[in-house]
């Protein structure tokens, strides 16, 4: 009662999570800068009494596609420590940095050199991110380079990304930490119904995994499905 008043004075923008925001039922985020000024995807930045606002778009990143379409659980907040598969230039790793702050830290790994030549200059620009040039196949490989974090990130869009998941699970997920994997139907089975993939896929996860939620992501991504659980 009587508090004050941040949607006036904050331009309108309401925090919908943690590091988060949103503006009246605008389909797209917005997450505070940690490093204002710099655009690198050619993102609207919105000065606000808050700070800099960075413009979140779904039809880029599916992270924002799957809280735009309502997923609940979100795990990436304040100071969590994130590995981030399949990280490319690096456009969704950006806002997960904004969102983890400076107490947080993200390790985005790509294995391809061209993407990761751009995730490079981002991370550049940001403290708590390290770009990666890594298979996320072969988790061996990065062990000495990463720790133990509270979330993993995967969208890798490979036919064996549960398996994927599993490694890299074992090694580097604390035990009760979320991950979550973006799975494109197509990816896995060109031919099968998308339904049928994701059943299969859902089945395979529930055995090593509690599923949170599984939240489809058109119409910004056509047959993906953001799958959140939990390390038991
Ligand atoms: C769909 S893009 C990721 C987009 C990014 N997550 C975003 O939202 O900005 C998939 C990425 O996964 C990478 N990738 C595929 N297989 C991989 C693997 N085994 N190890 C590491 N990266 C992989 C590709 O190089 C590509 O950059």
């Amino acid at each position: 009662m009587g508090g004050p008043d941040y949607s006036a004075q904050n331009r309108g923008f309401r925090e919908v999570f943690k590091g988060v925001f949103r503006r009246g039922r605008e389909r797209r985020l917005y997450t505070l800068s940690l490093a204002p000024s710099k655009s690198h995807f050619d993102e609207d930045l919105i000065k606000t009494p808050m700070g800099e606002l960075r413009e979140w778009r779904p039809e880029r990143s599916k992270l924002a596609a799957a809280l735009l379409n309502g997923m609940k659980n979100m795990a990436i907040k304040p100071s969590a420590k994130v590995l981030y598969l399949g990280a490319s230039h690096g456009y969704t790793p950006s806002f997960v940095s904004d969102i983890i702050g400076k107490k947080g830290f993200l390790f985005a790994l790509d294995f391809s050199p061209e993407v990761v030549r751009r995730l490079v200059l981002v991370s550049e620009e940001r403290e708590n991110m390290a770009p990666l040039l890594e298979n996320a196949v072969l988790p061996a490989g990065y062990t000495h380079r990463v720790s133990r974090v509270d979330v993993i990130y995967q969208d890798v869009a490979q036919p064996n990304q549960v398996e994927i998941l599993m490694k890299n699970v074992d090694i580097f997920l604390r035990r009760g930490g979320t991950a979550y994997l973006a799975l494109k139907a197509r990816s896995i089975d060109f031919s099968e119904k998308p339904k049928a993939v994701f059943k299969r896929a859902g089945d395979e996860l529930k055995r090593s995994f509690e599923i949170l939620e599984e939240v489809p992501l058109a119409p910004f991504e056509k047959d993906h499905m953001m799958f959140v659980v939990r390390k038991r």
